[in-house]
């Protein structure tokens, strides 16, 4: 009698105030009040629809959150107006130009998340390569050294050469990001290896880096 009435409510899916369960404690009975089917499929959805989610943006492949595809975009832009700078000399004055401007250190940022992080880790924390960020390094002594690391490798090519697959606009900004990490630390990446060396050279003042014709005449 009341399993017929349990199975009509079932099947009509409404839930009528005169149903009850069959359990009773203590003489406390309960209405049978399924749950909506709508709310079923919504909680059903949810279950399938976050493992993909989870895995497809939480699992640390670079590029994937707004965030990152932003910083892409910027990037990008930047790359057009870097079309027009023309072909930048890899030497020291380029470098120490380039490592204090903020908005071409972006440039080098993503050059850097797409070739260099698998080996030394996000923004340059350390994995296989040397933390990037404290204030010791294997083979740099002078802030031009990290143009000379990148263009050729190191280590037997454990820091594998780049010359021939950057161009040298993208080996001058990439190191200009690099110079740029130091001193980012928060004590949580790779200890340090190598030496300690001095201190990068200081910003250039702004006038020497427009070659002001008025300035010099
Ligand atoms: C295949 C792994 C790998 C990749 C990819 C890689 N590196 Fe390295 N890098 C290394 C290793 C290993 C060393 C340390 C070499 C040594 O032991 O002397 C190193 C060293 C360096 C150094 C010198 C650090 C020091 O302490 O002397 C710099 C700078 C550097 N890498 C920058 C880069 C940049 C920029 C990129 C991307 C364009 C890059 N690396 C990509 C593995 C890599």
């Amino acid at each position: 009698m009341s399993d017929q009435k349990n199975n009509a409510a079932e099947s009509s899916n409404e839930p009528s105030a005169d149903t009850l369960t069959d359990e009773s404690f203590d003489g406390i009975q309960q209405f049978d009040h399924p749950l909506p089917k709508w709310w079923i499929w919504l909680f059903a959805g949810c279950l399938v629809f976050a493992p993909p989610y989870f895995w497809y943006y939480h699992n640390g492949t670079e590029g994937r959150s707004l965030a990152d595809q932003h910083d892409t975009r910027l990037a990008e832009n930047l790359k057009l107006q870097f079309s027009q700078m023309g072909e930048l000399k890899a030497d020291r004055e380029t470098l120490v130009r380039f490592t204090y401007e903020d908005s071409w250190l972006r440039v080098g940022r993503s050059i850097f998340k797409t070739n260099c992080v698998a080996c030394h880790g996000r923004d340059g924390i350390g994995q296989v390569g040397p933390n990037l960020q404290d204030d010791h390094y294997k083979n740099v002594r002078d802030i031009e050294d990290i143009l000379r690391v990148l263009q050729n490798g190191a280590n037997a090519g454990a820091m594998p050469a780049w010359k021939s697959k950057l161009s040298t606009n993208e080996i001058v900004l990439v190191s200009a990001y690099v110079a740029s990490l130091r001193g980012t630390s928060d004590g949580s990446g790779k200890p340090a290896e190598g030496r300690e060396i001095p201190a990068w050279p200081p910003a250039p003042p702004k006038d020497a880096s427009e070659e002001d014709p008025a300035a010099q005449g």
